[in-house]
């Protein structure tokens, strides 16, 4: 288990002074810390086909990256290198554990655990993000430079590292095991390894209007929606044809803000789209399949986990009415079961003592059993 030690701060007062607004770091944000997996595991990781890494290596003050999977490091000696692995979260649930701290930004937001390995000198370049990141220091030391937000210019390294010129550091440390780096987006930074190091980055999504937009019309072609054409049934005559009118854009507009609007268009999307895994899950399909009796006698004797990566979240109000989403899917029970919906999706891991209230609850058990089913959540 992870603890956060945020210092002289509450969650509140973190999220008021510094959340989205300026870097910090926690000096030993987790304290006594050791690596949840070690630099052997994550090139484990980094050899499966199924997982999303990259090298990033300086070769005569070239750039270089590559993408996995890797099976050799031999040929990159012994500086300048670094492995980094995305969505280690997917994979390693002792990695998984250290996002826990951070539930209270809520799950929709959260991207996945990135991890990195640097050697001596190993760096990505100076970059900027365009996510929220706690990046936590694992094993030996790394150098980061922070800059302030400005109108840096980007360019490409490399044709797949995307840098940024150089920048005056308003933050310039060292950080040790268990200190805590956050960056908002925006902020250009670099981190360089003064040893053999590894960092572990709990990284937030941040999505544009473009990106939303591209979802929500995928979404409306997906379900059949949005069909009504539009309307003018109240047309004046034109004199100057060439003309779209301010009235005439006033109705393509509110033609859009119909969809927009939609409240149960927009939480339906909404449900949907921010609970899709970004990466492909780890799911494993139990065999033979649970049954409901075999559930609740696992249940009894172990807590049932939710897969690394799956996400889950209600609305305020539909959740009253039993609607809930997981992994891209809208779910419907009783509204009666609005509580145990709540359960599942805001806890990570369920023991037998959360669900005493259900256990009697045929439409419950059914449904936690099909989602074991679904490799969804596992003992
Ligand atoms: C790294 O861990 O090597 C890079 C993390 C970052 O700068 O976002
Ligand atoms: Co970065």
């Amino acid at each position: 288990m992870f603890n956060l030690n945020l210092g002289n701060l509450t969650p509140e007062q973190f999220l008021t002074e510094y959340w989205q607004k300026k870097p910090h770091i926690f000096r030993q944000g987790f304290k006594n810390f050791e690596d949840p997996i070690s630099p052997d595991e994550l090139a484990g990781l980094a050899s499966d086909e199924m997982v999303e890494s990259r090298l990033v290596w300086q070769k005569d003050d070239q750039w270089n990256a590559a993408f996995g999977p890797f099976e050799s490091y031999d040929h990159l000696g012994e500086k300048d290198w670094s492995l980094i692995v995305q969505a280690v979260d997917y994979w390693a649930p002792e990695a998984a554990a250290m996002i826990e701290p951070f539930r209270f930004i809520p799950n929709w937001r959260l991207d996945d655990l990135m991890v990195s390995f640097a050697s001596e000198g190993g760096s990505v370049g100076p970059h900027i993000d365009h996510y929220d990141v706690f990046i936590c220091q694992g094993s030996g030391k790394r150098h980061w430079r922070v800059g302030d937000r400005g109108d840096l210019k980007e360019y490409a390294a490399h044709e797949a590292l995307l840098h940024v010129e150089p920048f005056e550091a308003i933050i310039d440390e060292i950080l040790q095991p268990g200190d805590i780096l956050y960056i908002p987006p925006g902020f250009p930074h670099e981190g360089i390894g003064l040893e053999p190091s590894m960092s572990f980055s709990v990284g937030f999504r941040t999505n544009s209007a473009t990106d939303m937009m591209s979802g929500l019309a995928d979404f409306m072609i997906d379900k059949e929606l949005g069909k009504q054409l539009i309307e003018d049934p109240d047309r004046d005559i034109s004199v100057t044809p060439g003309v779209i009118n301010d009235r005439d854009l006033a109705r393509i507009t509110q033609h859009l803000q119909t969809v927009i609007g939609n409240k149960k268009i927009m939480t339906h999307f909404a449900g949907c789209y921010f609970t899709t895994a970004k990466h492909e899950l780890d799911i494993e399909i139990p065999e033979p399949l649970f049954k409901t009796n075999d559930t609740i006698n696992a249940i009894s004797d172990q807590p049932l986990s939710r897969l690394g990566g799956l996400r889950c979240s209600y609305f305020e109000e539909s959740v009253e009415d039993g609607i809930f989403y997981i992994n891209g899917e809208q779910y419907n029970l009783s509204a009666s079961l609005s509580a145990a919906i709540k359960l599942l999706c805001n806890q990570q891991q369920i023991e037998l003592s959360d669900i005493s209230d259900w256990t009697d609850n045929d439409e419950f058990m059914n449904f936690i059993t099909r989602m074991i089913n679904e490799g969804y959540w596992y003992f």
